[in-house]
């Protein structure tokens, strides 16, 4: 750091601004269950200033220093609860056609009232910020969550007065060596834009509760495990009372697991059977609404409770037209509403964890789903911390969604060529997930060799099961190719079509030769779904996508700044003709 001379002023003249901001990670380790526990929402109208030069970190106006040390106002550059208010959640994308293509940093600020009720711990939740938090109590940095799309958690015990003000600045700018990169196909929203909440916790409180079927124990067997924050040695207690199951679970230094025969109803999309799981320790408790299923590969063959499972499903992202990432739970609902009606089993959440509210309500309706980190095209593969950075979002995703019977692949990404440093940067976030979930199967969406014409990608040996990306009729122009593929390739695990597409503008027609017509769009389809209808190491399929999404990427007259490979329009307003063709494919199965 630059020596501090005479006319050394640190908000101006401190090029490391940031280094104060980069310890105290909010990431995998601070967080705590919250599954079922009361929550005093933070939500509402918040203040916030665009603050596109970070000069709130720069000249630390968090500390609120408005006198100098004689007691003499000094000038100040902000004025918190002046500011103009924004909803929290909500991106400011949306929030104000001047905030429509901002990238960079916006402090969110609230006040908010706090008096004990005998709690010990106290925890702010945060389920969502775009892309990058730092977060500030009462005039102290409290720590820095990476990552736009996972919940973290920030201990508040100590920081808490009776008048509190909370501060976030939230920064979305794309950076190269971030998860994801500075280079996606999809629209790059900054904001809270998921839930804020206070949890108040006892001195010894549950911290990871997850619950599931053994694999291979003939669902026969239920495991817990269980992690405590607090007194390290007891015992804890799960009630399933729908199965008549009271069973304790031995705690030693803080944790704890079992193993409990039972027979439950099995999970599926058709019966989606659910559970209500009570977890007891000493004065805590949570709960859990579970279903309990197994999903396996075994050579091409994926199965589901022991029985053979084609993948009918159908590309996401999470996005609205009006409310960007921030979707309603009504916005949710119908998307997961469109899914069963077009006759979807499974639906692939793309390219980055969705709200843990769809996993929930995919329980409840009956839906598999891909969950995916936005490891997305050409990450820094050889950059330590951006490893480092992405294993924590696959950690963080699995800890939030680890007792979603919907979920059934954990996708370590998406479309990355096959280099050397990729391999190693994978293959190890591969491994990092069935070490951290051995009841689900791992998968990518991987390229296809177009030289070779097979599937190729050495990243395959690391996967359960084989996502693959093709464009055969769109991007590639021939079809022929498409069937050879399969007969070059000797997959020895199930393979799905993770996406497959192509353009359409809502409501505009003509030849299958035009490209951009719906008609063109459905001869694709045709030609996609009776090709690979026909090959049986396919099990499995995602087109891409259900609906038109907002991309920066795509400025042609026809898109305007919108990918629209859906086959309903944004605002799901519109179906274009090759809704009915995929329904009917799949009602065929
Ligand atoms: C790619 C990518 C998508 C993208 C799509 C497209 O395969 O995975 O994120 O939007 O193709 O080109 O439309």
């Amino acid at each position: 750091m630059a020596q501090e001379t005479g006319n050394y002023i640190p908000y101006i003249h401190d090029r490391d601004y940031n280094r104060p901001y980069l310890d105290k990670r909010l990431d995998r380790s601070t967080m705590i269950c919250d599954s079922g526990r009361e929550k005093e929402s933070l939500n509402g109208w918040w203040r916030f200033g665009v603050d596109q030069y970070d000069t709130c970190l720069r000249a630390r106006w968090y500390e609120e220093r408005a006198a100098d040390p004689s007691g003499r106002a000094i000038p100040l550059d902000y004025s918190f609860d002046s500011w103009e208010q924004i909803a929290v959640p909500s991106c400011w994308n949306l929030h104000a056609e001047r905030l429509f293509w901002y990238e960079g940093s916006v402090v969110y600020t609230r006040t908010f009232r706090y008096v004990s009720r005998g709690e010990k711990r106290v925890f702010l939740r945060f389920g969502g910020v775009g892309s990058e938090a730092k977060v500030f109590l009462n005039r102290r940095y409290l720590g820095k969550h990476r990552g736009g799309s996972t919940p973290f958690f920030v201990e508040v015990t100590a920081e808490l007065e009776a008048d509190n003000r909370l501060l976030v600045v939230a920064n979305n700018s794309r950076r190269s060596d971030a998860v994801p990169c500075e280079n996606t196909d999809w629209f790059n929203y900054g904001g809270i834009h998921r839930d804020v909440e206070l949890i108040r916790l006892p001195e010894s409180f549950i911290r990871s509760f997850g619950i599931a079927l053994v694999p291979g124990s003939a669902f026969a067997r239920i495991r817990v495990d269980v992690e405590v924050e607090g007194r390290s040695e007891g015992s804890a207690e799960l009630s399933i009372l729908e199965l008549g199951l009271r069973a304790p679970i031995l705690i030693r230094e803080g944790r704890g697991s079992a193993v409990i025969e039972a027979a439950p109803e099995l999970w599926s999309p058709e019966r989606p059977r659910l559970y209500e799981a009570i977890l007891r320790y000493r004065d805590d408790e949570v709960r859990d609404r579970v279903g309990f299923r197994e999903i396996a590969a075994e050579g091409q063959q994926l199965r589901l409770n022991g029985e053979p499972l084609f993948l009918k499903g159908i590309c996401t992202h999470e996005e609205s037209v009006a409310n960007g990432r921030s979707l309603t739970e009504e916005e949710i609902v119908a998307n997961l509403t469109l899914a069963k009606e077009l006759g979807c089993n499974y639906l692939r959440l793309a390219h980055y964890p969705h709200s843990e509210r769809v996993a929930r309500l995919s329980d409840e309706l009956g839906l598999l789903l891909w969950e995916e980190v936005p490891v997305y095209w050409a990450i820094d593969f050889d950059n330590p911390d951006t490893y480092a950075n992405a294993e924590n979002q696959l950690a963080e995703l699995i800890e939030r969604d680890r007792n979603r019977a919907s979920v059934i692949l954990w996708s370590v990404g998406n479309e990355n060529a096959d280099t050397d440093s990729r391999f190693r940067f994978m293959s190890s976030l591969a491994r990092k997930a069935k070490e951290l979930d051995p009841t689900r199967l791992v998968t990518a969406a991987c390229l296809i060799d177009h030289a070779e014409l097979r599937i190729a990608d050495r990243l395959v040996e690391h996967l359960d099961v084989i996502g693959v990306n093709e464009y055969y009729g769109w991007y590639e122009p021939d079809f022929a190719k498409l069937g050879r593929i399969f007969e070059n390739s000797t997959p020895t695990k199930p393979v799905i079509v993770s996406e497959f597409g192509a353009d359409a503008r809502p409501g505009f027609h003509g030849t299958v030769d035009d490209l951009g017509s719906e008609e063109c769009q459905l001869a694709i389809y045709r030609k996609q779904l009776s090709t690979l209808g026909s090959i049986p190491s396919v099990r499995g399929m995602s087109p891409w996508i259900l609906y038109d999404f907002r991309s920066p990427r795509r400025l042609h007259e026809t898109q305007n700044y919108y990918n629209i490979k859906g086959l309903l329009s944004a605002d799901k307003g519109h179906r274009k003709l090759a809704f009915d063709a995929l329904r009917e494919f799949y009602r065929s199965r």
